[in-house]
């Protein structure tokens, strides 16, 4: 029987399967200020991460379980007792925990991944799940490659984890093969042939390998699925999970065809995004939907024309609506501190009263080199501060020479090592790489740069640098970032930046090896 109550579970899995996205890792700060911005938004769960995965999963796990208070915080488990149990341990201290364990269910991952029969697979399913339930009353199943799974054997796991104690059973699009009359067919057969399914609530778990990522999750939405699990700008393995912002926008924008609720705060939807991007360093296109560059900006003649008589004519939703204002002119060199501090608190920064003094003398140098500060550039500019506490390597100074063939450009650069200062000068073929080749120097390291990214935070020719930096060393990556409104200093900040994730890294893994 399809569930009368209309309101959607939203799931979000950004730290867990959008983490799992090459060279998208997080550390630990910056899980909790994405966990921070999903529950303000009002997230209902957050899954935080795979606890078994390694020691930094599971402290993030566990640490977000102690200051989540209004979302179900989720840890991922496999179904072997060392996973749920480890499980278990992270989130204990939530005010409302999950525990969300997966088993393959697919003929082919059964046979060639597993190496199970499907009578083992089943009596798995069963065992795990009733372990899972000793530790919480909130246990999701998944059945992993379900929309490649026969139907029959399908009904017979789904039934079997109900029985267990599952409360949620989520159906993945692992591979994003589905297309959205098959999928809701496939929801609508669940509802139709598992007996027990009225004491459960279908989720589904949708990837974007075909594109069909959202369209499939609103059709199973439409087939009585009452959680979708998604991510924050379609972060996720390969191509990535369904859009949080498409399916929340689709379900406020068509409410006369998709009569269902949410408890997300829609005006969240940017800085999340801008959050998310920004951490990871993987830039949204620009005419990606709802948080693209792109997504409310008219170029056309007509289109202005059009939107000057009525916004209705180019406009399905208001850029208010996700969160967008037009970007103003905020503070001038002469704001005062008190403005400062109150437009942090408008723009969603809870700092304490040393930071706000280390943000206020940056934005007053900003002020000085960069003619109009708009909320972007405060946004940036906050961000870049909080990343940089505790960084074991500072950039002091730099210079840097252009030149041409003859005449190679040449960098002179400045840090400041655990206290101490060194210096160097370094050539390179561009200002970029020169500039890189010292901070080598000054501190000889293995680590390849995988991504050097540059973005111009605002337009103008004095727009702020915002620049991402992925280091990769022993298979471990990090992303640094930084602005500035010089490119080239941004450039060496976000270098810096990546360095200093790396010790702290390094640190956790073998606390003897602090040297280069
Ligand atoms: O894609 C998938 O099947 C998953 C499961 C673990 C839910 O991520
Ligand atoms: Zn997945």
């Amino acid at each position: 029987m399809r569930p009368k109550n209309n309101k959607i579970v939203i799931f979000d899995t950004t730290l867990r399967d959008g983490e799992q996205s090459p060279g998208a890792s997080m550390n630990l700060d910056e899980k909790m200020r994405i966990a921070s911005v999903l529950e303000d938004m009002g997230v209902d769960v957050i899954e935080a991460g795979f606890p078994i995965a390694s020691v930094g999963d599971f402290e993030a796990v566990h640490e977000i379980a102690k200051v989540v208070k209004n979302s179900t915080v989720c840890g991922l488990a496999r179904a072997t007792q060392g996973d749920i149990e480890r499980c278990a341990e992270a989130i204990k201290p939530a005010v409302r925990s999950r525990i969300h364990t997966f088993i393959s269910t697919s003929p082919l991952h059964m046979e060639y991944k597993l190496q199970m029969t499907p009578e083992k697979v089943l009596e798995k399913v069963t065992e795990s799940v009733t372990l899972a339930r000793n530790f919480t009353d909130d246990v999701e199943w998944s059945a992993e490659d379900g929309s490649r799974t026969e139907h029959e054997f399908l009904y017979r796991c789904v039934e079997a984890a109900i029985k267990a104690g599952a409360t949620t059973i989520n159906i993945p699009d692992t591979v994003g093969y589905a297309v959205p009359s098959e999928f809701a067919d496939l929801i609508t057969s669940i509802f139709n042939n598992v007996p027990n399914i009225d004491q459960a609530i279908i989720s589904v778990h949708c990837h974007n390998d075909l594109g069909l990522a959202v369209a499939n999750s609103l059709a199973a939405v439409g087939a009585g699925a009452r959680q979708v699990e998604c991510t924050i700008n379609g972060l996720g393995e390969r191509a990535g999970n369904a859009a949080m912002e498409e399916i929340v926008m689709a379900l406020r924008t068509r409410q006369d065809l998709l009569p269902y609720s949410t408890d997300i705060k829609t005006e969240a939807i940017i800085k999340a995004s801008r959050l998310v991007s920004t951490i990871t360093g993987f830039t949204v296109q620009p005419n990606k939907a709802i948080v693209g560059k792109n997504a409310f900006a008219h170029e056309s003649g007509i289109h202005q024309d059009g939107m000057l008589k009525h916004a209705g004519t180019y406009e399905i939703m208001t850029p208010e609506s996700v969160g967008l204002t037009e970007s103003k002119l905020v503070l001038g060199k002469h704001s005062g501190r008190h403005a400062f501090k109150e437009k942090l608190i408008d723009l969603g920064y809870d700092l304490g009263d040393n930071a706000v003094q280390d943000a206020f003398a940056r934005f007053k140098d900003l002020a000085d080199k960069k003619k109009d500060v708009f909320d972007e550039d405060i946004m940036a500019l906050v961000d870049d501060e909080i990343m940089r506490t505790n960084d074991r390597i500072k950039v002091v100074a730099l210079e840097i020479l252009c030149g041409t063939v003859h005449n190679p450009p040449k960098s002179t650069l400045t840090l400041d090592i655990d206290g101490e200062e060194k210096s160097c000068k370094s050539t390179g073929d561009g200002p970029v790489d020169a500039a890189f080749n010292a901070v080598k120097e000054l501190f000889p390291h293995e680590a390849r740069l995988q991504l050097y990214q540059v973005h111009a935070v605002t337009g103008g020719t004095d727009a702020q640098a915002e620049v991402t930096v992925r280091l990769e060393e022993n298979g471990r990556t990090v992303n640094g970032q930084a602005a500035d409104t010089d490119t080239m200093v941004a450039s060496v900040k976000a270098y810096i930046n990546a360095l200093n994730k790396l010790l702290v890294k390094r640190e956790k893994s073998a606390p003897s090896a602090l040297s280069a």
